[in-house]
């Protein structure tokens, strides 16, 4: 028996394989279930009883042997077939292409906001995308049973069962003022870029996440005549120097007053007006919030829409193509 076994340990030492089909056939004749291997250890049943330690290791030995001269034929013939395919006779042949990533078109618009305001002395700051309760609405002045707090627009996170305080997944940028005043005395002048969620059916303009970009400018004697002049320059800028632009009277918890600065668009066919901020006077209240002092300070903030500018300048009709990651979309913007 110890004779058959040393025989065909022989034999898996000596067995030459130098492509997959001899490595398959390796497999075939060794290691399947009806292998020599298994067929092997079907001997030891005949096997007395005082011999049956030495042969069963001696069998397992020659089994090892073939599993290890199995793995390490395989992963040899594999990184030869690799290296094969990378050998080329023809070294003057063009290399195969590179795929290239590039930033996204959100990520172009955004940095190129920044780079505006950052031209017009403001910083940049972040603030988090889970907000408080208090943060997200009641220092920006929101009253208790304002809609927005409703389940229809915000996405309600709960920290535990027992709590009440409900987190959000923040609902605009404007809580990172809030947050700004808190850890900064005047004179602030900031934008905070970032991501927002609503809780909104998903359709070709709404989707339940976009971006922002929000600013906030804190200061002795701040007018609204200063916060005019920063939206006229922001619009040259981003849209060049002859654009078009209109202000209009609005309202929102945080400011007083509000106003909505729209754009003429041509786009395709009679062209439109088209909102693209939302600015105003910082609400005495919101101040007061940050610790900041109303009678000593005064400031505005705006809040621009990431996405909608985006999609104007790129003629892109439709939200979700944004967030879908298609590559056929995002190689345009190589
Ligand atoms: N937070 C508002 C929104 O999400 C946008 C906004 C409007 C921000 C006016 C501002 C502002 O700072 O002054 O719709």
């Amino acid at each position: 028996m110890i004779d058959d076994i040393e025989a065909l340990k022989e034999e898996i030492q000596n067995y030459s394989i130098s492509n997959e089909e001899e490595l398959e056939a390796f497999r075939l004749t060794y290691l399947s279930r009806k292998g020599k291997i298994t067929d092997m250890f079907s001997q030891m049943g005949k096997v007395p009883n005082e011999k049956k330690a030495e042969v069963g290791k001696a069998m397992n030995a020659v089994k090892n042997l073939a599993q290890d001269k199995f793995d390490t034929r395989k992963v040899e013939l594999q990184r030869k077939e690799a290296s094969d395919e990378r050998a080329t006779d023809d070294v003057t042949l063009p290399a195969p292409p590179l795929s290239v990533g590039s930033y996204h078109p959100l990520t172009q618009t955004m940095e190129e906001m920044k780079d505006i305001f950052m031209r017009l002395g403001f910083s940049v700051a972040y603030g988090p995308e889970l907000e408080d309760d208090f943060h997200n609405f009641t220092a920006l002045n929101f009253p208790p049973d304002h809609p927005a707090r409703d389940m229809q627009d915000t996405f309600f996170i709960r920290k535990d069962e027992q709590d009440e305080d409900d987190l959000v997944l923040r609902t605009h940028t404007s809580p990172v003022q809030i947050r700004l005043m808190e850890t900064e005395k005047p004179p602030i002048r900031a934008i905070m870029p970032g991501r927002v969620y609503r809780n909104e059916s998903i359709t070709a303009k709404s989707y339940c996440l976009f971006y922002q970009v929000e600013a906030l400018y804190v200061d002795t004697d701040v007018s609204l005549a200063e916060l005019k002049e920063t939206l006229i320059t922001f619009a040259r800028l981003m849209y060049g120097q002859d654009v078009k632009y209109r202000m209009r009277p609005s309202f929102f918890p945080f400011t007083e007053p509000s106003l909505e600065m729209d754009v003429w668009w041509e786009g395709k066919g009679e062209g439109q007006w088209l909102e693209i901020l939302g600015a105003g006077m910082v609400d005495p209240n919101v101040l007061k919030a940050g610790g900041t002092d109303p009678e000593t300070y005064s400031g505005y903030a705006i809040g621009l829409g990431v996405d909608r500018i985006a999609m104007l300048r790129h003629g892109i009709d439709d939200i979700r193509i944004l967030y879908e990651n298609d590559l056929r979309f995002l190689e345009q913007f190589a």
